[in-house]
């Protein structure tokens, strides 16, 4: 490896003595930089690493008084052994960080022979890197000034042995992605890291209990992140010790037991962010809850917790996220949380919820989100919503409200999802509610919260067709534990975040559904005004009067459920321009020929039996004559286009938007 410097000593003679007598330190970091480079299977990844340039040139590099004092490469597959790492690169004098993410680093995490004293930043994340967590916790020792150590997303499994030694200056450890399959002897690993303040060991397979001796030897704790483990057991009591955290996240576990009710008792809590979503954690919502004062966000979701919500949360000023869906949670929805006026996410679906939504919440202006679906909500929808100017997203679906749709729903400048379905809802269709069309606030910022869609093509025992579930901290897995999932049989789950709604031209309501209500009166024809409309289910009601032509316009739609109302007339010729995947118009009273251009023909029968007398492909020809010859193969291509085009479902919404694929075979 030192070919290259006996080279330039042969031809540059003296001159290259005394430049190598002056700066001697600075011609080692080139020649450690070249000499990693050369121990690369491919070193011409790495070209523009060459003795032309000053090694403060190289790319990645950077200088501190002619010495490298920090390395960067990222995403380059160079396929380097740590070995190498080690013996040419942390043996850098003068390195304060090194970030070496995703470069395809393999071997065993070894502890360097030479170390260098000012490393204080080491991030070897997203790489191959095998080893025990002992290793990484001697490795970390070996540079007495480290302070951040970042392994995530490697192969550090268990295979523990007792000999850590103290690491005084680490600030903050990042495990997460590791292959850590046990709980045992994590208390030794704990106890040499007094001054930590930030520990993330999710997504690891942890099992057993919280090792909550070692936890509280962390006194300084911020952030403790031990999400997507499967620790069981109960959270402990003594938790609340940790008067310095600031989030802790333990979603998606196994946990069982109360929620502690000393949570938050301990002094001034520090507790902003509470995640213990996707347990099994039983028992009341402590009230102790209303004493962690600067709470931000909290998500008890996906549990079996009892009792009812208590109104002392609505003393929580800067709460700004509520999630408590799926448990077993009773009673009325606390008239306090109207003093949240921060609140933006009320997130309450899948409990036992009852009486009506109490008015005090039209004071928090704040409100971005609101689902309550299948509680047992009554009363009317209020009013008051139409004066939620940030409202985006309104589920309500399967409760029993009552009385109107109110028109006022139509002065929302924001509200793009609107569900409704399932309750007891009389009257006509409000006109109003296309008021907002052309007037929507564009981006309106929905916080780039991570959610799920499940759909399904054909199931007469389910109601819903498509709805939307907040899936922020929940493992995949457990949707099978939701309600829905469990009676009916969706066929396919899309995951992807909601996001700003960036548009330039008009926006209008994207969804709405107002299915298995008893509305009446005619379809009006202004909802042809909601430009963006792409989901537009009004089945199951007794609508009457004929489809207004004008809804052939809605260029976006691809979902289209009217079955069972009292349709009557033809369908419209305009529906031919529609480009719908879905159309269910059966049980109606329509008649006369089905467009024969268009997307229309090519559905199943089973889209427009039982009216009065439809005619053409698919159904009978009409007069007797001859049906156009719509083939078999154009119904199929056109049940795929329906999966493909939900996929980009809400595509205003949609910035990450990725199949994850069959949930049910
Ligand atoms: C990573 O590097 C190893 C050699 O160290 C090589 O066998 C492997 O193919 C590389 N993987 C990728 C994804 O580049
Ligand atoms: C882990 O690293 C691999 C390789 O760099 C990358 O493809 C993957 O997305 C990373 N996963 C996470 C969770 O960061
Ligand atoms: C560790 O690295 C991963 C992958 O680059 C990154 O997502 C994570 O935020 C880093 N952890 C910390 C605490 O910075
Ligand atoms: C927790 O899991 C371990 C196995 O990993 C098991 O032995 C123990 O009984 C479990 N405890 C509880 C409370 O479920
Ligand atoms: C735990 O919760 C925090 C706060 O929302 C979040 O930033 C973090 O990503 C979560 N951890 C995981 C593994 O999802
Ligand atoms: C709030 O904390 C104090 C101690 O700081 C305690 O006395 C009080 O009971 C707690 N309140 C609730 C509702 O738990
Ligand atoms: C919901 O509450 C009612 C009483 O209001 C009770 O009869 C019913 O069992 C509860 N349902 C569930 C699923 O807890
Ligand atoms: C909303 O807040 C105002 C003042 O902050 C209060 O007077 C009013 O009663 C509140 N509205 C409701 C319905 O609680
Ligand atoms: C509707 O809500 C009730 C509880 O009010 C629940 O039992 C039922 O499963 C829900 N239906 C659907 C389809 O989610
Ligand atoms: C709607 O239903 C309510 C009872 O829930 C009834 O009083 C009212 O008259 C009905 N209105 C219409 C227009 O049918
Ligand atoms: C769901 O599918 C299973 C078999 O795949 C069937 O036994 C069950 O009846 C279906 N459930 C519904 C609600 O259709
Ligand atoms: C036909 O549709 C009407 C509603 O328009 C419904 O009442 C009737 O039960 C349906 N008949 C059959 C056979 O499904």
């Amino acid at each position: 490896m030192k070919g290259v410097h006996h080279t330039m000593v042969t031809m540059f003679g003296l001159l290259n003595f005394l430049f190598f007598s002056i700066l001697p330190a600075m011609a080692g970091d080139l020649d450690l930089l070249i000499s990693f480079k050369n121990s690369l299977a491919n070193p011409s990844l790495l070209s523009d690493w060459n003795h032309a340039k000053g090694v403060c040139n190289f790319p990645g590099v950077a200088c501190k008084e002619g010495y490298v004092s920090s390395l960067i490469i990222r995403d380059l597959p160079l396929g380097a052994d740590f070995v190498s790492v080690s013996a040419h690169i942390l043996s850098l004098p003068n390195l304060e960080s090194l970030s070496l993410h995703s470069i395809n680093l393999t071997g065993s995490i070894t502890v360097p022979a030479k170390c260098t004293v000012q490393l204080k930043k080491l991030d070897l994340s997203s790489n191959d890197l095998r080893g025990s967590v002992s290793d990484a916790a001697s490795l970390a020792a070996s540079y007495p000034s480290v302070q951040s150590l970042n392994l995530s997303n490697n192969s550090i499994g268990q295979a523990f042995d007792h000999s850590y030694p103290f690491i005084p200056n680490l600030k903050m450890l990042d495990l997460s992605y590791n292959k850590i399959a046990t709980n045992k002897d994590l208390q030794w690993l704990f106890s040499k890291l007094e001054l930590l303040q930030h520990l993330d060991l999710s997504n690891n397979n942890i099992p057993g209990d919280i090792p909550i001796l070692p936890l509280l030897s962390m006194r300084r704790l911020e952030l403790l992140d031990l999400s997507f483990n499967n620790f069981n057991g109960s959270l402990p009591k003594s938790i609340s010790k940790l008067t310095s955290l600031e989030l802790l996240n333990l979603s998606a576990n196994m946990l069982s037991g109360q929620i502690p009710h000393s949570l938050c008792t301990q002094g001034v809590s520090s507790l902003k962010w509470l995640y213990l979503l996707d347990n099994f954690l039983t028992g009341y919502i402590p009230e102790s809850l209303s004493n962690c004062t600067k709470l931000v966000s909290l998500d008890l979701s996906l549990n079996l917790l009892s009792g009812s919500i208590p109104d002392s949360l609505g003393s929580l000023s800067n709460l700004k996220y509520l999630m408590m869906w799926q448990n077993n949670l009773n009673g009325e929805i606390p008239r306090k949380l109207s003093s949240l006026r921060s609140l933006r996410n009320l997130v309450l679906d899948y409990n036992n919820l009852t009486a009506t939504i109490p008015d005090g919440l039209v004071n928090c202006t704040s409100l971005n989100w609101i689902s309550l679906a299948s509680n047992r909500l009554t009363g009317s929808i209020p009013i008051w919503i139409g004066k939620l100017e940030k409202l985006v997203i309104l589920i309500l679906r399967n409760n029993s409200f009552t009385g109107l749709i109110p028109p006022e729903l139509g002065d929302c400048k924001g509200l793009v999802y609107l569900q409704l379905s399932s309750n007891q809802l009389n009257g006509s269709i409000p006109t109003a509610l296309a008021k907002q069309s052309g007037k929507i606030v564009v981006d309106l910022v929905v916080d780039g919260w991570p959610v799920v869609t499940l759909a399904y093509s054909s199931n007469t025992q389910c109601y819903h067709k498509i709805i939307l579930v907040e899936f922020n901290g929940i493992r995949y897995e457990d949707l099978m534990h939701m309600p829905s999932t469990r009676y009916c049989n969706f066929s396919r789950i899309y995951r992807y975040s909601t996001g700003n709604l960036h548009r330039n031209n008009e926006l209008t309501m994207i969804y709405l559904d107002l299915s298995y209500n008893q509305l009446t009166g005619n379809i009006p024809t202004e909802i042809s005004t909601m430009r963006s409309l792409q989901v537009l289910n009004l089945e199951h009601n007794q609508l009457s009067g004929p489809l207004p032509h004008e809804m052939g316009g809605l260029t976006h739609l691809f979902v289209l459920y009217l079955s069972n109302n009292m349709l009557d007339g033809m369908i419209p010729s305009s529906f031919s321009g529609l480009s719908l995947s879905v159309i269910d118009l059966s049980n109606n009273r329509l008649s006369g020929p089905i467009p024969e251009w268009g997307s229309l023909a090519t559905f199943p029968e089973s889209a427009f039996e039982n009216n009065s007398g439809l005619c053409g492909f698919p159904m009978p020809p009409c007069n007797g004559g001859s049906t156009s010859k719509g083939d078999v193969r154009q119904q199929h291509v056109s049940s795929q286009v329906w999966w493909i085009a939900l996929g980009l479902l809400f595509s205003f919404f949609l910035i990450i938007g990725f199949v994850i694929g069959l949930l049910v075979k």
